[in-house]
């Protein structure tokens, strides 16, 4: 980890069975994070899947106003409480959910995600980045930022494509390579599926590549017509 980033993501994690223990794409995302602090600093953030709260520790210490961190299960929102409280002892401006992804309440400045991809358990393997990309902008006030990490096998182009649909002004913050990890070849239906995705990944010298992209997808302003049907 550069030195610079340190004071931001140097932490001390603990996880139990079941927890999702941080992978490349979450360590990506942590720096992209400490190096972007301007992006929370001040704002209330609702964070989706905190897991074992290597993000909820950094939004704290780089200042945001609030954190909302949630989780599927109550155990799993357990273990991001117990490694926040360790490591950032006087937060009182973080709150603990267990919630369905975006199924929760009021309205924030970001939405932060490492969303489930590869092991998301839904038919549609891009489940949790569409529903972000489709209902973000539910928990998200006016100018509003989506913040998120995707791999290239999870088709950076049509995130890009669907946000812009959907009102999102798009920068892609960084960019990272990185070898598969192993279980990726273990599910034959994932790599299956990966070979049909343009750029998805690359092979050199028989070792295999995907790129880590992390988005910050900002919410326009719109008005619908007069007379539109609104939910
Ligand atoms: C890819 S992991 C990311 C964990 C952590 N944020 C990180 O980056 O290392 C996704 C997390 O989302 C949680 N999760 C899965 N389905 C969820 C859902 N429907 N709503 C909220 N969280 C969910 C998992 O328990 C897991 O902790």
């Amino acid at each position: 980890m550069p030195n610079d980033l340190q004071p931001a993501l140097a932490m001390d994690l603990d996880a139990r069975d079941g927890d999702w223990r941080p992978t490349p794409h979450g360590a990506f995302l942590g720096e992209v994070l400490a190096q972007h602090g301007e992006i929370v600093a001040g704002r209330d953030v609702l964070e989706l899947g905190g897991g074992v709260g290597n993000h909820t520790i950094p939004l704290l210490r780089l200042g945001a106003r609030s954190v909302v961190t949630t989780e599927i299960l109550p155990d799993r929102s357990e273990t991001t409480r117990r490694n926040v409280e360790r490591n950032c002892p006087d937060a009182a401006n973080v709150e603990y959910r267990v919630a369905d992804w975006l199924d929760t309440e009021e309205q924030f400045d970001v939405v932060f995600a490492n969303p489930p991809f590869a092991k998301s358990g839904m038919q549609n393997r891009r489940y949790f980045i569409d529903s972000l990309i489709l209902d973000g902008h539910k928990r998200l006030r006016e100018g509003g930022d989506l913040l998120f990490v995707q791999s290239s096998m999870a088709d950076l182009r049509k995130t890009r494509t669907r946000l812009k649909e959907n009102g999102y002004a798009v920068d892609i913050l960084g960019s990272s390579e990185g070898p598969f990890r192993d279980y990726y070849f273990e599910d034959h239906a994932f790599m299956r599926e990966m070979r049909h995705v343009e750029d998805g990944f690359e092979i050199r010298d028989g070792i295999y590549y995907e790129t880590l992209s992390v988005v910050r997808a900002t919410l326009t302003t719109w008005t619908p017509a007069m007379g539109a049907h609104l939910s």
